[in-house]
Order: C-alpha cells, then sequence, then structure tokens
C-alpha cells in the first residue's frame, strides 16, 4: 500500500483549495480498499473518501486518511430484451461513462452528460440535471463498511434517495466506501425532454425525431454555455441547493416578486430556482475577497485565489442577503470538509 503523508490536495479538489490529508491513499481494487481501512482501524483515525473532489469545499487539511477512489471498470451483469444492467467501478468517470454508454447503444444517462466526478460520488448525492436524476437509473450498488471492511448492497430504496440527497449524505453519512453501482440502461431510446431549456435547445420537433446522442449534445452545449470548466475556473458546481417550498409559499412569492422561477419539485412542493433569487440580490459576476459569483450562472462560486474562507464568507454573505429579501434559507449544496460552515 502506498501511503503518503501531509499529502497536498490542491489538485484532487475541483476548487483547487490548498489543503493537506495526513495520511492519503489510492486504492484501485477491493483488497487494497481493505487493506486501506485496516490501516486507519489499526490507528484509529478518521476517514474521508474522495472521488475526483467535485463536490467537497476543503476548509482546512484532514486530519486522518483520505482514501481515493480509483477502482475501475465495466461491465454487463445482467440483459433482458430491451434492458441491461451495467456495473461501474466507483472510481470510474462520470461523464466518460455516459459516453461509452451512448457509443454501445445503451440509453438514459444522456441528460446527465458532462456532470464531473466519479461513479461513485454519484449516488451520495444523486446527481440530476436537465430532468433526470441518478436514482431513477440506479439499480443497486454496493459498498464497504469503513468501521469493519464487510461489504453491503443497497438497493435503490435503501439508498433513501431525494434531491440531491441519499441516505450517505444523512443517517448513513461517513459509514460506507461506494466501491460499485450498478446502472439500468435500455437498449430503445426514450428521451426525457422535460426541462424547459433542453426542449428550448432542441426545437419544436416531436420527441420521436430527437436521438439520445442529440440530447446527449445539447445538454453538452448547454452546460458549455453557462457552467465554468473547473480546469479553467475552479468551482464546484451549484453551491446551493434550490429550495423546495411549499405551493401556498410559493404562489406568495412570485405575487411579490414578479417573474419568480419555479419548477414543480418530484417529490411534492415547488422547487425555486436559487440562481434567480441569487441573480436577484445582486450578486451574479460580483467578487469579494478572492472568491466570486459566477457571471453566467448565479448558483456556482468560484475560488479566485482567496481559498476557503474566502469563499464561505461571500456563500454566507450570498444566503443572507436571499434570507433577508425573500424569507428563503439557501443550503449548502457541495460537503465543507475540514472546517465547518462559520
Ligand atoms: N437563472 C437565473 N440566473 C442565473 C442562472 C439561472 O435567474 O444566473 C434562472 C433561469 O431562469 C433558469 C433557472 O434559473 O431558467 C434555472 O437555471 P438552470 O437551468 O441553469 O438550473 P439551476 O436550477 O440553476 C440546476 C442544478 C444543476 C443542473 C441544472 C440543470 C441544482 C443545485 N443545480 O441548476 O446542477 O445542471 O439544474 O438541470 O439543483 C450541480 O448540482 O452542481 C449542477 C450544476
Amino acid at each position: 500500500m502506498d501511503i503518503h503523508h501531509h499529502f497536498d490536495l490542491s489538485s484532487r479538489n475541483t476548487l483547487a483549495l490548498a489543503a493537506r490529508a495526513r495520511h492519503y491513499v489510492s486504492v484501485s481494487d477491493l483488497d487494497s480498499a481493505r487493506a486501506a481501512l485496516q490501516f486507519a482501524r489499526d490507528r484509529r483515525l478518521p476517514i474521508t473518501v474522495l472521488g475526483a473532489g467535485s463536490n467537497v469545499v476543503l476548509a482546512g487539511d484532514l486530519p486522518g486518511l483520505v482514501i481515493h477512489m480509483a477502482i475501475r471498470g465495466r461491465r454487463v451483469v445482467d440483459e433482458r430484451a430491451g434492458q441491461l444492467e451495467l456495473e461501474v467501478g466507483a472510481g470510474e468517470d462520470w461523464h466518460d461513462t455516459v459516453e461509452y454508454c451512448l457509443q454501445r447503444g445503451w440509453y438514459g444517462l444522456e441528460n446527465l452528460a458532462l456532470i464531473p466526478g466519479t461513479v461513485g460520488a454519484a449516488p451520495v448525492q444523486n446527481i440530476g440535471a436537465y430532468g433526470v436524476e441518478l436514482e431513477s437509473r440506479l439499480q443497486c450498488l454496493t459498498a464497504l463498511e469503513l468501521a469493519t471492511g464487510r461489504i453491503r448492497h443497497f438497493d435503490r430504496a435503501a439508498c433513501g434517495f431525494g434531491y440531491r440527497d441519499s441516505v450517505f449524505k444523512r443517517e448513513e453519512r461517513d459509514r460506507w466506501l461506494i466501491a460499485s453501482v450498478r446502472l439500468s440502461l435500455r437498449r430503445v431510446p426514450a428521451p426525457v425532454l422535460d426541462y424547459p431549456a433542453l426542449r428550448d435547445a432542441l426545437g419544436d420537433r416531436p420527441a420521436g425525431d430527437i436521438s439520445p446522442e442529440e440530447v446527449a449534445r445539447a445538454v453538452m452545449a448547454l452546460r458549455r454555455e453557462r457552467l465554468p470548466d473547473p480546469e479553467q475556473t475552479p468551482n464546484a458546481g451549484s453551491f446551493f441547493k434550490n429550495p423546495v417550498v411549499t405551493e401556498a409559499r410559493a404562489r406568495a412569492l412570485g405575487v411579490r416578486h414578479p417573474g419568480l422561477v419555479t419548477f414543480p419539485a418530484p417529490g411534492g412542493g415547488v422547487k425555486l430556482a436559487a440562481a434567480w433569487l441569487i441573480e436577484r440580490c445582486g450578486w451574479k459576476g460580483v467578487q469579494q475577497g478572492g472568491a466570486g459569483v459566477h457571471e453566467r450562472q448565479a448558483l456556482v462560486l468560484v475560488n479566485r485565489g482567496g481559498g476557503a474562507d474566502a469563499l464561505l464568507a461571500l456563500a454566507g454573505a450570498v444566503r443572507a442577503s436571499v434570507a433577508e429579501r425573500f424569507g428563503v434559507e439557501l443550503e449548502v449544496e457541495p460537503r465543507i470538509l475540514g472546517g465547518q460552515w462559520p
């Protein structure tokens, strides 16, 4: 096992935050994952599992063992009329997996093209975009218990999915290392075109004429147009969740604030476009102390050299002004590690 000490994580998180791991190891199979867990157990070290670091804010150094998930591999494990199940190693890149499936005519992931991060991180926050959430494409996953190394299979129900949420962010938080994910895919295209911006981008054509490849291309174009590339502009995607309120509350807000952007929330209620709320408070494009609100998508905060302190200070100020003007509390979406929300 190749354990590194005082390992610099700045190239291991898409916000490019400078933080160190007291101990760091990259694991590429189940045996090395188990050995890493044993190393931590012997020394009573807290464990942090990191994929591509695209949904974390490293607010300080991490004191224990950071396990970088690098288990690769994809294989078809079941195939029935028109349907197949693909098991994917948790360390595979998400977007590469979307492309791999599209190239083989295995459909269902096209709306989720170009989402940064690994396959193993995808269920933690139930990644979603342009009208599709991972939960509708995930059959089950396999995880190792951090404390014991024992294997457990979680079916979809056991993952307790919600909007940008799962048991791995709640009651099962910091208990599991996700090793592989099983996806349910179709051989017959069934494009999901409900999301207004996607529908507009594809023009006024019957759904049956639109191929999954076209959907993926449109999603990629929309993302490239609006979202900063972390390689160029360090960011962690949406910094806040879209708040969900009751229909009555959304109606009342809409009367006071004409133009309020809303979407139906899958589990009931109404999702407010947090980007709209933030933009209305005058934050779009604002830079403060080495952090900024992105100029094309107000839900994305970017690191302009000020590090975690600047980022969290800006996030706090954005949150306070949205609460004051709209009476709506924004919840931070990425996980804050090595520090606290100030
Ligand atoms: N809008 C503004 N100002 C902006 C940006 C957007 O007013 O600066 C308004 C527009 O009216 C737009 C609406 O907000 O119609 C929604 O914007 P967008 O389609 O960009 O989506 P979003 O709600 O801001 C969510 C996800 C994204 C995902 C997109 C598309 C969350 C927290 N974010 O953003 O996910 O790509 O929908 O489905 O749910 C991520 O999680 O990191 C992420 C990028």
